[in-house]
């Protein structure tokens, strides 16, 4: 007896088991000959993903794919031998030409540091086994991942397995925006999705919207309908502009995750950077957590590019929007991206270096698309990646009196390490 799925590649474990008429699902085991599908697991769900949710305590959305809609979906959801059934949402959604048939289920009363099981269940078909595990009030850590955007998302998979690799106690994981390079693509977001597949079925995901998730595949502005469906993020009570910004906590730290997107969407939809500050404010007010943390896409600096006079050192526009809001509320960590650059700038207030203000972390790239020699250094700028520069993967820890923050190259050489202390 040999199980084959662990001889061959997913990709081609699938396509064996298409090619031979399989359910897929479950084990597909080989013995004397004769191939038999491994039942009870007989429901096939695509790209299974934790989706973070406002606290990780306590709850869990969970979301899939589908090829054919389910006639009574249910979510089981096992615990110390006791099954809860829990709701289902269909969350179809076309774009790209296709109808993405998808679903959603919300698991709320979670006990805080519990370890769970659950399965997708369609009548008498179900799928595998997951686990879902709830978190501590205090400790946490995760790993936090620039633009992944990608022509051959094999550079995104090598990045982001070597980072889960090195870190097997990270509890969640967050892209910095530019997930996909072309946000309409729907074989992008597959080829994304495939390459974490295994994460994504086990540890929440927080996303950051980029620009490229706002693309029609002939690179026009548009809508993100794709990145707004796929990812169930928390509600912040403004339907005008649900799932484009949202908070989340984890352990000591609260997450806010803002959309700098305004110069792509403001035609389809005004207003998110007044409506940004106004929420931020009722947000950061209300938080108890020791550590308030942003993330944002489009970076807060201004880059002088190589061999262009016109381009300016300074303050993007969204560090003039947003710089005076974080130094008000005293926000610890700023992250951003979008410049597919790592670059620590430490600590600024009013415009100026000063150790009381945020920290400004640039998180670099985890995908092909790279900048070489494009930028010429910031005066901000304390610590650039070595050029030219390659790809590379953060960690963040902490608890509620301290914050590690690491920066790796794939290998896992150590590129900058930052602790706040409180
Ligand atoms: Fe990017
Ligand atoms: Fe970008």
């Amino acid at each position: 007896m040999k199980i084959i799925s662990k001889k061959i590649s997913r990709r081609n474990f699938i396509k064996a088991a298409f090619t031979t008429g399989i359910a897929l699902g479950g084990g597909l085991i080989v013995g004397c000959g004769e191939e038999k599908p491994s039942f009870p697991s007989n429901l096939k769900v695509n790209f299974v993903r934790q989706i973070i949710t406002k606290d990780s305590t306590n709850s869990r959305c969970v979301m899939w794919q589908t090829d054919s809609p389910m006639t009574e979906p249910i979510l089981e959801l096992i615990s110390n031998g006791v099954t809860e059934k829990i709701p289902v949402t269909d969350s179809t959604f076309n774009d790209d030409n296709n109808e993405n048939i998808q679903y959603t289920a919300q698991i709320e009363n979670l006990k805080p540091n519990s370890e769970y099981e659950f399965k997708i269940v369609d009548g008498e078909k179900s799928s595998e086994t997951f686990t879902l595990k709830t978190y501590d009030e205090k400790k946490f850590k995760g790993i936090i991942f620039p633009d992944s955007q990608s022509a051959d998302y094999d550079v995104w998979g090598e990045v982001a397995q070597a980072a889960f690799k090195q870190n097997p106690d990270a509890e969640f994981f967050l892209n910095m925006g530019d997930i996909v390079d072309n946000g309409e693509d729907r074989a992008q977001w597959e080829a994304w999705m495939v390459r974490v597949e295994d994460q994504l079925k086990k540890i929440p995901f927080a996303p950051v919207m980029g620009n490229h998730e706002c693309y029609s595949r002939d690179w026009q502005e548009r809508y993100p309908i794709a990145y707004l469906n796929y990812f169930a993020v928390p509600a912040n009570d403004d339907k005008y502009f649900d799932r484009r910004y949202y908070s989340f906590d984890l352990g000591a730290a609260h997450f806010v995750v803002l959309d700098s997107q305004w110069l792509e969407l403001d035609a389809f939809a005004p207003g998110v950077v007044e409506a940004q500050k106004k929420w931020l404010q009722e947000d950061l007010l209300s938080t108890k957590k020791t550590w308030k943390i942003i993330c944002v896409h489009r970076d807060v600096l201004q880059y002088k590019i190589n061999g262009r006079a016109d381009w300016l050192e300074g303050f993007s526009n969204v560090g003039v929007e947003f710089m005076p809001e974080f130094d008000y509320w005293n926000v610890d960590v700023v992250f951003t991206a979008h410049l597919h650059t790592y670059r620590n700038r430490g600590h600024i207030r009013n415009f100026h270096d000063d150790p009381t203000g945020p920290l400004y972390i640039l998180t670099g790239v985890s995908g092909d698309v790279r900048y070489p020699g494009l930028w010429v250094n910031h005066t901000l700028d304390k610590v650039v990646a070595p050029q030219p520069e390659t790809d590379n993967f953060l960690t963040i820890e902490g608890d509620e009196k301290n914050l590690l923050i690491k920066s790796f190259l794939p290998n896992g050489k150590l590129l900058d390490e930052i602790k706040l202390t409180k």
